[in-house]
């Protein structure tokens, strides 16, 4: 049988307070990796992996992210009329279609659980992926796309999972795991964000999720977790109290924590880099400040 996943939830609901003062007037999402806003990079994912409904759990202040995804047609006529026709393509990529988009208000900001749980009327008895657009991954096939294919196979529940340093782990969502096959590891324990020297695991929660609907009952179930916030992970983890299967997967591709300074300019320089118009120009000067560091120490 097809396990077809065809929603998507976007929470986006943060304050973006790291941002600030740039966050003040602009959505963290709206922020832009060399041209593009952190908001399209996940609805591209999304689609290369399937996804054709995409919900997005948005709070006061965001209205600048429906503004994105409406067509712009003054801007189209004007590109058509000069001629400009690799940026009208850039901006037409970016066009969803009529009633694929549709946005919920979170009231309260009570956890990305609750940002989740905000959606489940949308979502109705189907699994659904859950995409945390900071997290922006890079690689060759799209991160969601592997977990939709592993997916196959599976069924259950699937997070993304990455590797790292224990003195990280309580920056995350953690997994206790039973046994791995390849890239697929079986969970038998979710920690959200556990205290120093307590995770069960070096492997962190990413934000990639493939959820069977069962998880959005789980809410009344749970009582506020870590930071006194309903968290996703723990509504996660009593599908396993109820003896139902999840699984983390171990993707291809390198992750960017773009819900930080250091990550989104080390995405930026990354993606900069990958670009053959920016590549020479870009790398000459990182080699010339190489250069200056050094001679300065
Ligand atoms: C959220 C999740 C956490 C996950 C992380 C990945 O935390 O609650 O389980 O590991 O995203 O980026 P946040 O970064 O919102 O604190």
């Amino acid at each position: 049988m097809k396990r077809k996943v065809t929603k998507a939830v976007f929470p986006v609901a943060g304050l973006g307070t790291r941002f600030l003062p740039a966050t003040k007037s602009v959505p963290k999402e709206i922020m832009t990796l060399v041209d593009r806003p952190l908001i399209q990079y996940a609805i591209d994912e999304a689609r290369a992996a399937g996804i054709e409904d995409f919900i997005f759990v948005t709070s006061r202040g965001k209205s600048a992210l429906e503004d994105y995804f409406d067509l712009a047609p003054d801007l189209e006529n004007a590109l058509r009329k000069a001629g400009k026709t690799e940026l009208l393509k850039a901006l037409r990529d970016t066009n969803m279609d009529s009633g694929a988009i549709a946005y919920i208000r979170q009231h309260k900001p009570l956890g990305l659980g609750h940002a989740v749980s905000c959606a489940r009327k949308l979502i109705g008895n189907e699994p659904f992926a859950v995409i945390l657009p900071d997290d922006v991954i890079a690689g060759e096939t799209p991160c969601l796309q592997q977990m939709v294919e592993a997916y196959q196979e599976t069924g259950g529940s699937m997070v993304a999972a990455l590797e790292v340093s224990p003195s990280q782990a309580s920056s995350y969502g953690v997994l206790d795991v039973s046994s791995q096959d390849g890239s697929l590891v079986r969970v038998r324990g979710m920690v959200e964000k556990p205290a120093a020297g307590t995770a069960p695991s070096n492997l962190a929660v990413i934000g990639r999720y493939i959820l069977s609907p069962r998880v959005l009952q789980n809410f009344s179930k749970i009582e506020r977790g870590a930071g006194g916030e309903i968290q996703l992970t723990d509504a996660i983890a009593h599908e396993l109290t109820e003896g139902r299967d999840v699984f983390g997967y171990l993707f291809d591709g390198k992750r960017f924590d773009c819900g930080s300074k250091a990550g989104f300019l080390q995405a930026t320089v990354a993606f900069a880099l990958a670009r053959d118009e920016l590549r020479d120009e870009l790398a000459a000067f990182l080699d010339t400040l190489h250069t200056q560091r050094q001679a300065a120490q």
